[in-house]
């Protein structure tokens, strides 16, 4: 059996009639570039969030970047984030010129720690980012409070959690801002890269609709220095139809978690990470933590079974990352966690005998270990 980490084919073949036709239509229409539906798409957004403002935009390292302009967070700042995430969280703040100062992840959740954010602040510090990883929401009572408490933004990386809640609470309406990101391998995906960006403030969203769109009000006039990081229009449509589904999907997602916990617990070397107590978790990433996981990963891959590590470093060990000065054993629960973990394959579609061919060949794989 050949099992992929997400099978995109058969999402498609699916739904490929209306996809197909969301297509031709704005083929059709020529309105390539802010063609209608993107504010059709930006509307059912905001509407199956329940936030104000839904803006569509390029990708998800553009929301970043562009929330923190909307912000005004600006070169020499700080932003406080977990050294557990994809380097696109961090990417627009070295670009702004913004120290990310890292806080280390809480061992149950592997999300930020709540309780290490404090020791981080400094009078620089200008906002708390947590990242929704894996599509679990982090703890937002403790982390808003803290950043209320000490005047900072909290945007939420909430690139992985389309649809997540916290205490019934969608996900993307938890701080002052949210960034989403449609990769096409996310709960919600384009064909493409696409992303959007989320709030409730009115200025923050009439700043970011300006300066996804070269800052302007009308077609010549430039009110401020913007970029082009509008949402394409082929995607916009592609994603109002995939819109419709994702709730189905999503509660999938979370039946195939509880398989995958049921069928896997009898192993006793097996541990996941812990849903963060009053979220509902989207299971972006199915997520266990195993001994010996490369050899693990190796003998999974032989077997065809699709697999992968989220993330096999983190950010503060990245090359990239090096002028931060950061070494071995700063964030020790992010080190630990990263040598550890395993994503299994998930996606809505993945069937009874998908699950337990994985299940049983795991469970094998570790006793022989
Ligand atoms: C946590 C996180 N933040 C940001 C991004 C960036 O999104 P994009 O790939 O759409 O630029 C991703 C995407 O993979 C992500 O997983």
């Amino acid at each position: 059996m050949n099992i992929p980490l997400v099978d995109l084919k058969i999402q498609y073949q699916n739904i490929k009639q209306e996809i197909d036709q969301a297509i031709a239509e704005v083929i059709d229409s020529c309105k390539f570039i802010n063609g209608p539906g993107i504010e059709e798409f930006e509307n059912d957004f905001a509407k199956f969030l329940g936030a104000k403002h839904a803006i569509g935009v390029s990708n998800g390292t553009d929301a970043i970047c562009l929330a923190l302009m909307a912000l005004g967070i600006k070169a020499g700042d700080e932003i406080i984030t977990t050294p557990l995430t994809f380097i696109a969280s961090v990417e627009p703040f070295i670009l702004l010129g913004i120290k990310p100062v890292f806080a280390d992840i809480n061992e149950k959740t592997y999300s930020i720690d709540e309780d290490k954010i404090k020791a981080k602040i400094t009078p620089k510090t200008k906002a708390i980012m947590p990242v929704h990883l894996y599509g679990n929401p982090v703890n937002i009572d403790s982390i808003s409070q803290i950043a209320k408490d000490h005047n900072l933004f909290l945007i939420e990386d909430a690139a992985q959690a389309q649809g997540a809640e916290y205490n019934g609470q969608k996900a993307g309406t938890l701080g002052d801002v949210a960034c989403f990101s449609f990769f096409p391998g996310k709960n919600l995906g384009a064909y493409g890269d696409a992303g959007a960006i989320t709030t409730n403030n009115d200025s923050f969203a009439e700043k970011i609709k300006k300066l996804k769109n070269h800052g302007r009000q009308e077609k010549y006039t430039h009110d401020i220095v913007g970029t082009n990081s509008r949402l394409d229009t082929i995607q916009a449509a592609i994603l109002k139809v995939k819109l419709k589904y994702l709730k189905q999907w999503n509660n999938s997602r979370r039946q195939i978690a509880e398989k995958y916990k049921e069928k896997l617990s009898t192993c006793g070397q097996i541990t996941f990470p812990e849903e963060t107590i009053k979220a509902k978790s989207i299971y972006h990433q199915f997520v266990i933590r195993v001994p010996n996981r490369d050899k693990v990963l190796e003998k999974l891959k032989e077997l065809n079974i699709g697999a992968g590590i989220h993330y096999p470093i983190p950010l503060h060990l990245q090359p990239a990352l090096k002028f931060l000065n950061h070494k071995q054993g700063d964030f020790p629960n992010a080190e630990k966690a990263s040598k550890e973990i395993l994503s299994l394959p998930m996606f809505p579609e993945l069937t009874d005998e998908q699950i337990n061919y994985i299940t049983e060949n795991l469970t094998k794989i570790i006793n022989e270990n």
